[in-house]
């Protein structure tokens, strides 16, 4: 089991989840971050922490978002570990809670 980032991540990227993560699970794109299957412990710290909502357990990831669960495992692989907190993106509250936004992460 793992827990997973999906959509609502995306140009939001708030980082209050690298904050509480015990094992640094949590790696870094240009807009979006993802959780290393491998890496994680179910700990559940991080889900209740985003403040968009966008962290999941791995078999409660909505229907319509279970490609983020290999999209997670892939790009944890090539990201590089992010392990402090920092500003959330200039637009993170304007993305915040919209959908339709996984056409615009960048990799
Ligand atoms: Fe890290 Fe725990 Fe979240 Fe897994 S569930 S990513 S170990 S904070
Ligand atoms: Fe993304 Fe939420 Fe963490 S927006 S960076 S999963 S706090």
């Amino acid at each position: 089991m793992t827990f997973v980032v999906t959509e609502n991540c995306i140009k939001c990227k708030y980082t209050d989840c690298v904050d509480v993560c015990p094992v640094d699970c949590f790696h870094e794109g240009p807009n979006f971050l993802v959780i290393d299957p491998d890496e994680c412990i179910d700990c559940t710290l991080c889900e209740p922490e985003c403040p968009a909502n966008a962290i999941f357990s791995e078999d409660e990831v909505p229907a319509a978002m279970e490609d983020f669960i290999t999209l997670n495992a892939e790009l944890a692989k090539i990201w590089p570990g992010i392990t402090e907190v920092k500003d959330a993106l200039p637009d993170a509250d304007e993305w915040k809670g919209k959908s339709g936004k996984t056409d615009l992460l960048e990799r």
